[in-house]
């Protein structure tokens, strides 16, 4: 074993960072986390031994980030559908800005996540292009790379389970795609693993332990919620068109759209691992989600 590392978690504050952080804690590892906001943290920041306030967009506040450490981690990406920032500024852009902090500071390893797939169609879909970019470039660096390709990461399933909350769930096709989506947690059990052995892995494609249809993942969706399936289906072309016209206008939106359309016209099965199913993850949503909702009842009717 690996004796403990000392790591930087850039990203540390979202679905993967937090479930990633979590396993290296767990591995005896020592977390700096780069945070925009130290304010914003509240009780989950408990679990990094320290905090650097910094923005990844703005190179210049990310000075000394690194210093003192053995790996940067990043998971930092684009997920939100507003126009700006791009793809092109934090998936590659903010990436680089790491990657060149972390080569000043003469750090030994650095571990970014890119998406299954990207390599072979990022000529294809301009957001594979951002990410691959930052491979392109960590490979000509002095520093050891692991690139990390999930499939779909549950987080993303969690948008089906909320369109099956809502009644109804868009299929792309005729929804017979498969994906192995995997839990953020069981991502980061892998990376913690990578680490903790010293593996020489440089690229890691990673998936989920159940391989399921597009249409599958909508099904487990109702089940958790106990409500009978309710499908809506567009031609898989539909996703093509809208990328392309939403492009000029809004190239986060297209980006999503473009790899929806990559993941319903070809599938997306990697190499699977990890041991967290679909199904008990839709459980516990649906759960809070009734929890919730007797709680609201329970407030109007003590307010009556
Ligand atoms: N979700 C999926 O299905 C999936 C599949 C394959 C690959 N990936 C890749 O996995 C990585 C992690 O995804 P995720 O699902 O964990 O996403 P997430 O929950 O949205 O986390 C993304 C992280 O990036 C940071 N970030 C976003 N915009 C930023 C900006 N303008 N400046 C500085 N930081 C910014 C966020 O910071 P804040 O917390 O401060 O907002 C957050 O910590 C991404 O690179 C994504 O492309 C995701």
């Amino acid at each position: 074993m690996n004796p403990s590392k000392r790591i930087v978690v850039a990203g540390a504050t979202g679905y993967l960072g937090s479930h990633t952080t979590r396993a290296l804690k767990a591995h005896g590892h020592f977390i700096r986390a780069l945070v925009r906001d130290k304010k914003r943290l509240g009780p989950a920041g408990s679990v990094f031994d320290e905090v650097f306030e910094g923005r990844a967009t703005e190179p210049e506040t990310l000075d000394g980030l690194a210093e003192g450490m053995d790996i940067l981690l990043s998971t930092i990406g684009v997920r939100q559908l507003s126009r700006h920032p791009t793809y092109w500024q934090v998936d590659r852009d903010a990436n680089l800005a790491l990657l060149e902090e972390a080569e000043r500071a003469g750090t030994e390893r650095f571990i970014y996540v890119s998406v299954f797939g990207a390599p072979s169609h990022r000529s294809q879909i301009d957001l594979f292009e951002a990410k691959e970019q930052v491979t392109d470039r960590l490979r000509l660096s002095n520093l050891r790379e692991t690139i990390i390709r999930p499939t779909g990461l549950f987080n993303d399933m969690e948008e089906i389970f909320n369109m099956a909350a809502q009644g109804r769930v868009w299929l792309f096709g005729d929804g017979s795609a498969e994906v192995n989506p995997i839990h953020g947690a069981d991502v980061g059990d892998l990376v913690a693993g990578l680490i903790s052995t010293d593996s020489p892995s440089t690229d890691v494609d990673v998936g989920g332990p159940e391989v399921l249809t597009m249409r599958g993942i909508g099904e487990l969706a109702f089940e958790a919620l106990g409500k009978p399936p309710r499908f809506a289906v567009l031609p898989l072309c539909f996703l093509r068109a809208a990328a392309a016209v939403t492009a000029p206008f809004n190239r986060n939106l297209a980006a999503l759209l473009g790899g929806f359309h990559f993941v319903n016209a070809e599938g997306a099965v990697a190499p699977t691992t990890g041991h967290r199913r679909l199904q008990a993850f839709f459980a516990e949503l649906a759960a809070r989600r009734f929890a919730t909702s007797n709680h609201k009842i329970g407030t109007a009717c003590r307010d009556e």
